[in-house]
């Protein structure tokens, strides 16, 4: 055999890797397995490209390569082990942003190495793609990092006409594209590239910060076909699958996170959706037509719990916010202690990004069998004593099943309302990111044990301690 053809056997090894670790990372039970053979995977794969006679023959490239390998790895390893669980989306997108780039750039490299004869249409085309997809994903990245990072505003910008400019723009993105295919242009290509930049932007500038991650999810999609592209533009067919993986898994994951949320991806991308907050009270409940609720202590909720048969954790973004996800280990271990049956309901979209609670449950090392899915945990609320919402609002609302009209009117919530009594820690009466009431908060077997959740679920494992 020669070395060619080991290299595409091993590349073929390294694609179905990523296949099986795509679906080890669908349960956060071999999560970890999944990631590590795609991570392995990736670096067989990119060991063996130096095999490539392309790379080998040119010693000037092979240096390069690895002066580029080696400044991404210094920056890319203490990145990802420094960054905290509630900026991982941030990182996500400046990753994902940095993977559009380099798609861009290299299918302009070949198109600059064909240039000087008109390259053939397919290839021209080729190219086209994995510039306009790349340089959008870019920029976009780019401003959703900045965005999350808060390095700018999150709330949506807009202004006047906004829709219809950025339509106008991406005409003349494609005006251009067109252009560029009949003539073979650099300069046409280059303002093709300028304007997908642009295009980016803004396209990204009317998302509100917390539909950020859905947009995320998309723009990693992107990125995927933009690698596919290149993948075509290079002979390369494990360019070619890895890229259509990202590309379809981050388009299957956008519509999954849209579903969760009850809304359409394009009312997540063209609504600007958070620039209005309509809970009743005012945005922090204190308004004059706030009304009355019922407000415990730790000591009377304590007792509660501790001598309740069932008992439903429900987690949500202010578990992230609070960094609580240990002390709420702590809390069910001291009911488990005592006999009591506690289970994590775990709505797919609570908190801000997929995956957020599983993930904060898992470092907790929350143990598996009492995380149930939203799905799996409604059955179990109506023979449920106590549901004690840490931090979540969403996705407990009733008013996702009963109050047509709502933003999150037809967005599946996890049934808090059947359990037979409802405990929320919350610092305030503030809404969730919808920015809507929650009649939950004033239902009369619903009490409110305000403060930070960590604050609070420390005094409940005192109180259950001496219950
Ligand atoms: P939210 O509805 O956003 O509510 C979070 C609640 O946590 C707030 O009401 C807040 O009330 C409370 N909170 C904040 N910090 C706290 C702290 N330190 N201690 C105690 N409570 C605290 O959360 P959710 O139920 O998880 O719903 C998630 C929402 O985000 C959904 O609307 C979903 O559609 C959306 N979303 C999700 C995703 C993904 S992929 N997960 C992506 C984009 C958007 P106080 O301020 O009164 O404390």
């Amino acid at each position: 055999m020669t070395l060619g053809t080991w290299r595409d056997l091993v590349y073929l090894l390294a694609a179905i890797g990523f296949i099986l670790a795509l679906k080890g990372l669908s349960s956060p039970r071999h999560a970890r397995r999944g990631n590590l053979l795609g991570a392995a995977a990736a670096l067989v794969a990119i060991g063996f490209t130096f095999s490539d006679p392309a790379l080998r023959s040119s010693g000037r490239n092979l240096v390069l390569a690895v002066v580029a390998m080696v400044i991404g790895t210094a920056i890319a390893v203490p990145a990802a082990r420094k960054v905290k669980m509630t900026a991982m989306p941030q990182m996500v997108a400046i990753f994902n942003g940095v993977g559009g780039g380099a798609a861009a750039l290299v299918a302009m490299t070949v198109f600059l190495i064909d240039a000087p004869g008109k390259p053939a249409v397919y290839r021209i085309a080729e190219v086209i793609f994995g510039v306009l997809v790349g340089c959008v994903s870019l920029a976009g990245s780019a401003i959703a990092f900045a965005k999350l990072q808060e390095l700018m505003t999150g709330r949506p910008i807009t202004y006047p006409a906004q829709q219809v400019i950025n339509a106008l723009i991406g005409l003349v993105i494609l005006g251009l594209a067109l252009a560029t295919l009949v003539t073979g242009s650099t300069p046409l290509l280059v303002v093709m590239a300028v304007l997908s930049l642009v295009l980016g932007v803004i396209f990204v500038l009317p998302i509100g910060g917390a539909d950020v991650p859905v947009l995320i999810s998309l723009l990693n999609s992107f990125t995927g076909l933009a690698v596919a592209a290149s993948g075509f533009t290079l002979n390369s067919n494990l360019l070619i699958i890895a890229g259509t993986l990202v590309g379809a898994s981050g388009m299957l994951l956008t519509q999954m996170m849209s579903k969760a949320m009850g809304r359409s991806l394009p009312n997540i991308l063209f609504s600007a959706f958070g620039s209005v907050v309509t809970a009743a009270g005012g945005a922090d409940g204190t308004g004059a037509d706030a009304r009355p609720v019922k407000a415990g202590t730790p000591e009377d909720v304590g007792v509660l719990l501790a001598y309740a048969n069932k008992v439903a954790i429900v987690p949500g973004y202010g578990l992230a916010v609070a960094q609580a996800q240990h002390t709420a280990r702590e809390l069910a271990d001291a009911l488990a202690e005592r006999g009591v049956e506690v289970y994590y309901a775990i709505h797919p979209v609570a908190g801000r990004m997929p995956g957020h609670m599983n993930v904060l449950l898992a470092e907790a090392n929350v143990p598996y069998d009492q995380l149930k899915e939203m799905d799996d945990a409604n059955p179990e609320m109506g023979t449920t004593d106590v549901a004690l919402v840490v931090g979540a609002n969403d996705t407990v609302n009733p008013a996702a099943n009963n109050t047509p009209g709502s933003p999150i009117y037809g967005m599946p919530i996890v049934h808090a309302d059947q359990a037979k009594q409802v405990i929320f820690l919350k610092r305030s009466m503030r809404p969730g990111f919808a920015g809507i009431d929650n009649e939950l908060l004033y239902d009369p077997k619903t009490t409110m044990l305000f403060g930070d959740a960590k604050e609070t679920l420390t005094k409940l494992v005192a109180a259950v301690g001496s219950a």
